[in-house]
């Protein structure tokens, strides 16, 4: 049987590119981060599977590649991908569960505590000089807030949810409440976890952190009218999609002391303007969608991308298909 050809979309580390060597003739995008759309939908006429770490497949980029039978994404969301289109069209679509779990939810209590202790903005005060024994100053000028025994809720309680929780009340002492489209008794019983209406969640919780995966149910989910249940000394921590949020009510929220603060790894679109308005916001803690972003976690999810491609361009169902 002749080998499939394989577009890459982004540079991957050279062990995962030799492994699709072996199965496949490979393509791979050769500038600097990933391939633009533009360069995308003109590279992939002839291929047969696409390696992608995101990149919105729809039915203009499936237009441009008829003999596309899989597209395995390097990320565990695939709300980039449109389901309708690519089922239509019998592509397969793969993502890449399991193996970022904990990196994230170690980057969701790194954004809780950044948040909480003003870590950044403390950071820039002393790079900047201005802390000087003796020098006047209030004296709950740095203080911040605990983190310990606070109460938690999650919003959106999957594998990383869990993951979230274990760190939360195994280490940090934490309650914890939850609201998931199910129940998870086993959750509920390590953790104590609660589970609770959405409003419960965000009334009772010094710390919102959200964690579902963007569908059209979870679209604007936290809106003005939620942002305004939470106590005004809690924290809205995201690193799931920016779309889940009402970015316009966050914003407000955050100007008007309806909320003390915010963790955010994630925006609507993506990267933010240059001028937006929180970066102008010392209770906002920013980051480039890094949840995932350590060496080991991006090798291993790139390495899980390329075994999924393979399967499913062989004519095996892979065990990462997405659900639909
Ligand atoms: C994912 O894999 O979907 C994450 O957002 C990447 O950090």
């Amino acid at each position: 049987m002749s080998k499939p050809t394989i577009y890459i979309s982004k540079p991957i580390p050279a062990e995962v590119l030799s492994y699709l060597q072996e199965h496949a003739i490979c393509k791979m995008w050769d500038g600097q981060g990933t391939a633009s759309r533009e360069q995308l939908l003109s590279e992939l006429e002839g291929a047969d599977g696409l390696l992608t770490p995101g990149s919105q497949i729809d039915r203009e980029l499936l237009d441009r590649a008829p003999k596309l039978r899989a597209v395995s994404s390097i990320s565990v969301g695939y709300n980039h991908f449109d389901l309708e289109a690519m089922g239509e069209r019998r592509v397969v679509g793969t993502h890449t569960p399991y193996v970022l779990d904990d990196t994230v939810a170690d980057l969701v209590l790194a954004l809780m505590l950044s948040a909480a202790r003003r870590i950044p903005e403390l950071d820039a005060y002393v790079k900047r000089g201005e802390w000087q024994r003796g020098k006047k100053q209030a004296e709950d000028a740095n203080f911040g807030l605990d983190v310990h025994h606070r109460t938690i809720g999650i919003i959106g309680m999957g594998r990383i949810g869990e993951a979230i929780a274990q760190r939360a009340v195994h280490g940090f002492g934490m309650k914890l409440h939850y609201y998931n489209r199910s129940r998870k008794p086993e959750a509920e019983q390590k953790y104590g976890a609660v589970y609770s209406t959405l409003e419960e969640v965000l009334k009772v919780s010094d710390f919102v952190v959200l964690m579902t995966p963007l569908t059209p149910e979870s679209h604007h989910m936290i809106r003005k009218e939620h942002l305004a249940l939470m106590k005004p000394s809690a924290f809205l921590i995201n690193a799931s999609r920016g779309q889940t949020v009402d970015e316009a009510a966050l914003i407000e929220a955050l100007q008007t002391g309806v909320i003390r603060g915010a963790g955010l790894d994630v925006f609507d679109p993506e990267p933010p303007q240059p001028d937006h308005p929180f970066f102008n916001m010392p209770n906002v803690v920013t980051l480039p969608h890094i949840g995932s972003a350590t060496s080991s976690t991006r090798f291993d999810m790139a390495m899980l991308a390329a075994r999924n491609l393979i399967t499913a361009l062989s004519g095996e169902r892979p065990e990462h298909v997405v659900p639909e």
